[in-house]
């Protein structure tokens, strides 16, 4: 029996996750495949350091070209991140004539379009199941279960370590930096934890994902994003009075031709069905006019959750192999000549309810003052706490206000905090309370 020759290049908490289930799951993998899958090689710069999984010697090398240019090695497994060293490899190996399975969304949120090219010049496939969303099939789901849809709605939670921060501050009354680092200590962070924090990986994927729901090529550059660098544990506080959790949510919507991405904290009620999903956990609403809302759930990170989704691009692809076809599913879903540019709406144009919390001053008048400027910009507020004296000159005033434009809210804003009695800039976090639809 033909076995699928595999040459992995990271071995490091996916790369070891890879591992484990090829190694644990044979049997049912060749039962599924009707060939095995063959571990051949495995490349690392660092082969001393310790790891929660073992590899023969004789298959480690620090020469990731070795992967390349050996004849019997049939699929590349990219595992090392980043955007230079691995777009190289990936080329390499795509032009060698070998199948990639990557789980590196920073390299196709940036450089995908050029690298699908490059696989279909070659008649070869690259696999990124694993990219958005760790163990769920996201992926598939967008390309094959929901492909006699028109999806007009993609929303979630995208990124494990946000996630799993904001749940142990909220439920753990941990600070910011212990959450991360027990996220970091999990292997859910990237190497660069910014990248986490900033909102930019939950942008890398809500790129990917929105460009295989609607039709588009990834425009990475086009999604506004915001991180939970700067949530206040008050803030937190604050949000639970009012009846919101706090969460990263990835929303991207094709509505009345004009396609929206954004990542921002969001406060959605609390039983909203988004509100339990809890730790490094994701969770995604996709709407389609055909299947209604869907949710898939699942560990969006991890090393046998993302190990499980680029095993399952493996025996995809290996199935072709098998079959001797050639790939017969275009990577973005759509075929790649009816990709087409839709124009973007930008984030001024979102019409959404907020939160503010304002620092000012606790003189007579205050509430007045912002209330005048909020009004004169047509925003309506639906509820105010003002908690405590002042504290170090300032006490917070929050405020959360019915659906408002945001080019009228970030007006009110400036205005506001150049008034002499407001001392710090206004905390804004956008609010959701629909479920998956919002004709925003
Ligand atoms: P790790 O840092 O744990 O592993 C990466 C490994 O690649 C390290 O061992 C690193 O070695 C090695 N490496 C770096 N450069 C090279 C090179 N030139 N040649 C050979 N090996 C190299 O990262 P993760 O396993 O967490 O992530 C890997 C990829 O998977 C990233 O793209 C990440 O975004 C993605 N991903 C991660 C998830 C997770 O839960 N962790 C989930 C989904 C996707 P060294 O440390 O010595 O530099
Ligand atoms: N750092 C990523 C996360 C890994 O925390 O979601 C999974 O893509």
């Amino acid at each position: 029996m033909r076995a699928i020759g595999i040459g992995l290049i990271g071995w490091g908490t996916v790369g070891c996750g890879v591992i484990q289930t090829l190694r644990d799951n044979a049997e049912a993998i060749e039962n599924r495949l009707g060939a095995p899958l063959k571990l051949l090689r495995v490349a690392d710069l660092d082969l001393d350091r310790p790891r929660p999984v073992a590899v023969p010697s004789e298959l480690l090398t620090t020469r990731a070209e070795e992967i390349m240019n050996d004849p019997e090695i049939h699929i590349v497994v990219e595992l090392m991140g980043g955007l230079g060293a691995a777009r190289t490899f990936i080329r390499q190996a795509l032009e060698n004539k070998k199948y990639v399975v990557t789980a590196n969304k920073a390299l196709l949120a940036h450089h995908g379009n050029e690298l699908f090219d490059i696989a279909r010049q070659n008649g070869r496939a690259i696999g990124f199941e694993a990219s958005v969303g760790g163990g769920i099939p996201i992926i598939k789901s967008l390309r094959e279960g929901l492909a006699g849809n028109r999806i007009d709605t993609i929303f979630g939670i995208l990124n494990g370590t946000a996630n799993y921060i904001l749940t142990r501050m909220t439920e753990g009354g941990l600070d910011f930096d212990a959450a991360l680092g027990e996220a970091q200590a999990k292997g859910y962070a990237e190497a660069d934890p910014a990248l986490d924090i900033e909102g930019t990986d939950a942008a890398h994927k809500l790129a990917i994902a929105s460009a295989l729901s609607f039709g588009t090529p990834i425009q990475f550059d086009a999604v506004y994003t915001e991180g939970i660098s700067r949530i206040d544990p008050l803030d937190v506080q604050f949000g639970e009075e009012f009846g919101y959790r706090l969460k990263l949510l990835a929303i991207g919507r094709n509505t009345n031709g004009r396609v929206g991405m954004r990542v921002h904290p969001t406060f959605i009620p609390k039983d909203h069905i988004l509100a339990g999903v809890s730790g490094a956990y994701n969770a995604v609403h996709i709407h389609g006019n055909s299947v209604g809302n869907i949710m898939l759930y699942g560990m969006g990170a991890g090393m046998l959750p993302t190990g499980s989704a680029v095993v399952s691009d493996l025996m995809d692809i290996a199935r072709d192999i098998l079959a001797e076809t050639p790939p017969r599913i275009a990577p973005l879903a759509f075929l790649p000549d009816r990709l087409k540019e839709i124009p973007l709406k930008p984030i001024s144009d979102i019409s959404t309810c907020y939160y503010f919390r304002f620092s000012a001053l606790d003189r007579p008048g205050v509430l007045s003052k912002i209330s005048g400027i909020l009004g004169a910009n047509e925003i309506s507020i639906s509820a105010v706490i003002q908690k405590g004296r002042e504290t170090e000159g300032s006490v917070p005033i929050v405020m959360v206000t019915h659906e408002a434009v945001e080019a009228n809210v970030r007006k009110a804003l400036e205005e506001i905090d150049r008034l002499d009695m407001v001392l710090a800039p206004t905390q804004l976090i956008r609010i959701e309370n629909h479920e998956t639809q919002a004709d925003d």
